[in-house]
Formats: C-alpha cells, structure tokens, sequence
C-alpha cells in the first residue's frame, strides 16, 4: 500500500503541462483491438490503469511496445476472445473490450468490469446494444459470453442513460458492422469525440459525436494510424483547485479550454481569476475562496461527476455555505468521512452534501477511497495546517500521472 505524506500551506505556484487523458487513452487503447494492423497513440499518461489495459492487449494476442508516452500496438494477429476474470477485474474499461472483441472475432468471453466503487455500474446497456446489433449473450456462472453467429449488423440504438462506456462500446462495435448504426441519446464527453476521431483516422465513417445523435456507416476494414491522445480535462481541473484552495498562481499548458467550460463558472464564482490564451489558462486565486453556490453533476457539457470530490474539498475552507448534487453515482460522496477528519463541516443527505466552509483544515492520516477521492485528499491536504498523510496513495496513480509535481517540495511518497 502507497501512502503520501504531504505538508500543508504552501501556495502551489508554477506552470503544469496537462498529462494524457486517461478516459480517452483507455478506450482508444481498446480501439486499436479493431484494427487488423499497426496503430500508435501518442500523449498517452503513464498510469496504472493503462498498464492494466496494455495487459488485456497482450493476452488477447496484441503486440504492445511503451516508447516514452506513445504506445504502439499491433493488433495484426489476436489469438483469444477470452478476458480473464482477475483482468477484467482490474479497472472498469476492461469493458471497453467487448465491442472490439466482437467486431474482430465475433466472439467474447467476459466477466464484470472492475473500476472505482462508485456505485453500482452495472453493464445492461453495453450489453443490450451488441444484442441489438446481432451477439447473442449466453450467462454464465461467473462467465458472460457473446457471439454473432452471422456478424455485427447496424441497429437503431437507443440509449435511456448517455453511458460514456456503452456509447464508446458501440461505435467501436458499429465502425465494421455491416449497415448503418443510428445512436440516439448517445454520451457526448470529449472522450467521445476523440474516440469517433480515431476511428474516422482508421477509415471508419462516424458522424454527429458530441452530439446526442450519432450515425456509424459500417466499414469493411480499419487500417491503422498515429493519433494524439487528448489533454486529460478531469487532471486539469484537479491541478487548478489545488492552485485555487492554496491562494496560488498556476499556468496549465496544452489545455481545450472548451473541455474545462463546465468547471471554470465555479471557480470564477469562488474568486479565481482566470485568463485563457491559446492552449494554456492562467489561474490566480484570492487569499480565501468564497462559496461557489451549488453545483449538480451531470453528464457532458454539464459539471463532472469526476470533478465532484475535487471541488468539494474546495468548498470545505470557502467561506459560506456550499451545496452539491450527485446525480451520476450513487456512491461517490466517499471521500466526506476523511474530509471531517481533517476539520471540514459536511452535511449528508441522499444525494445531497452541504459543506459549511471553516477557516482552515488541520492535517490527519486519511485513507483515499477511489481516484478521484484520493485526488481530493490531495487538494485538501495542501489546504491543511500541517502534515497529512494519504494512505491507499495507488489508488491516486490509476489516473494522475504527475501528482507529486504538485505536491512539491512538501510531499513524500512511501511504497510500503
Ligand atoms: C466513465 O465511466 C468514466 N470512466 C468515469 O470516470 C466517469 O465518471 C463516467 O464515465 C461518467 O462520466 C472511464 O471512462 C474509464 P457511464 P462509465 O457508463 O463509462 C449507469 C474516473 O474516475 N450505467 O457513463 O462507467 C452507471 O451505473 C471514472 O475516471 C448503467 O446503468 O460511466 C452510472 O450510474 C469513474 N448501465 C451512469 O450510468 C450501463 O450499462 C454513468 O455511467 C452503464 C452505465
């Protein structure tokens, strides 16, 4: 188990180049499985959670070869169709595989996804569309296994919920089945979009992603191709409420500022000044933030659910009272337990947390819960008077790849 040891009040000051996305570079990763050749992604984050999916590609068969943050995989000869439970286990895009799988080999043996406990995330909806477009799903003991006797074939899907998973399933899934694909009420995250440009490089034929209408024209063949993974908007955020809850000043190069537009409304409204230029922002933020109102997650171009815990470890020293709705995960409010051990004054109810902001968190030994948890122990814990320590500090490397940039001279890492 990791633990950071991180020491609190200092201003976090400095220019911070944004990593990979790590929600983009997993399905990508996926993606390659659909292409009967080479494919390099490039900006892709050094993270746990990719190597975890790196591991999947080569037990299915793929060639994958890390040169610094590109990676290049060969998906020419894939020689299984069977994900081991213990790798499906290992974080929830294991279930970005299905639909690759399928369209590859026809073929898919899986079991549930792992990932953040944030909630249920159950796996209907991915399952329901490749049924819909033709797999037939056998249930398993512990084992769910899908095929298509006579291929993927183009369907009308539509989607109650816009599931980022499940519509990213079906456009790898859809790129190569025979006829057209109609997704109606597809999920419309940066994510989307940078997974449908991919494909598109690889030959496929998709249009409206970003939309919640999105048209996939089945292809014969994908071939392969280079392709920047992008900048990762959840980290961004998480680099910029550490700069807001310290008082400080930072410059984020290789941003889209248009990723951030559900993020930077709040941080305006707790006192940050903030100038985009180009792809960098510059953040200043006041001696003390001041409540940013209510926020309520939702999905794209609505607040993260992502961002949720980040900001609520700003509201904990903001001054007034701050509120925030959940409306994604039912289990995502985790992190509260640790806040209050460090000082905070958080009302749960439901779906619902009321933070009363105090003038200062002290520090305490805190365990992080979930990734984005523990990214906002990280935020908390720079706030704080004195030391913290994070322990389950892994769970933080699964997404942010330069963490200890921002923890600064005052942090250090123990690996027990
Ligand atoms: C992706 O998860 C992200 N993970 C999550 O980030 C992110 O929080 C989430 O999208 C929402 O933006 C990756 O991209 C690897 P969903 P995903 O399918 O695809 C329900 C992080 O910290 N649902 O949009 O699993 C589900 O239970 C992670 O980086 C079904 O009911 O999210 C949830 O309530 C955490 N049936 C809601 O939809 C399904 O078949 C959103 O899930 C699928 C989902």
């Amino acid at each position: 188990m990791a633990e950071l040891m991180i020491k609190g009040g200092q201003r976090l000051l400095g220019e911070f180049t944004v990593q990979g996305a790590k929600n983009s570079a997993l399905p990508l990763l996926a993606a390659c499985f659909c292409v009967s050749g080479q494919c390099v992604l490039t900006g892709v984050p050094r993270l746990s959670d990719v190597g975890a999916t790196v591991e999947i590609l080569r037990h299915l068969g793929c060639s994958v070869r890390w040169e610094g943050h590109t990676v290049v995989v060969n998906a020419r000869a894939p020689r299984s169709y069977k994900i081991p439970s213990q790798l499906m286990q290992a974080l929830r895009s294991s279930i970005f595989l299905l639909g690759p799988l399928l369209a590859r080999l026809g073929m898919a043996e899986i079991s549930e996804p792992g990932g953040c406990p944030i909630g249920a995330r159950p796996i209907d909806l991915h399952l329901q569309a490749m049924e819909q477009m033709g797999a037939r799903i056998h249930y398993g003991e512990e084992k769910i296994t899908l095929r298509t006797p006579k291929g993927l074939h183009g369907a009308t899907i539509r989607l109650h919920f816009p599931s980022v998973g499940a519509t990213e399933n079906i456009l790898m899934a859809a790129a190569t089945a025979h006829g057209k694909t109609q997704l109606i009420g597809a999920a419309r995250e940066p994510e989307i979009v940078d997974l449908a440009r991919f494909l598109n490089a690889c030959g496929a034929k998709i249009h409206g992603a970003g939309t919640n209408e999105i048209t996939i024209e089945g292809v014969r063949r994908l071939d392969g191709c280079t392709y920047q993974v992008m900048p990762d908007r959840i980290i961004a955020g998480s680099t910029l409420a550490a700069a807001a809850v310290t008082g400080g000043e930072v410059l984020l190069r290789g941003v889209v500022h248009e990723h951030l537009a559900p993020i930077l409304p709040p941080l305006r409204r707790m006192g940050c000044r903030i100038t985009p230029v180009n792809d960098t922002l510059h953040l200043r933020a006041p001696r003390r933030l001041q409540s940013f109102g209510t926020l309520i997650t939702a999905p794209y171009p609505g607040f993260p659910t992502d961002a949720q815990a980040a900001f609520l470890a700003l509201a904990c020293t903001a001054t007034g009272t701050s509120h925030i709705e959940e409306t994604i995960f039912e289990r995502r409010f985790r992190q509260v337990r640790a806040f209050s051990k460090m000082g905070a004054h958080i009302r749960l109810k439901d779906t619902r947390a009321t933070i009363y902001g105090v003038p200062r968190l002290h520090g305490a030994r805190v365990e992080a819960m979930d990734l984005r948890g523990g990214a906002a122990l990280v935020v908390a814990a720079l706030a704080a008077e004195g030391n913290t320590t994070i322990t389950h500090a892994e769970l933080i490397d699964r997404g942010w790849e330069n963490v200890s940039q921002v923890i600064g001279r005052g942090g250090v890492r123990n690996q027990e």
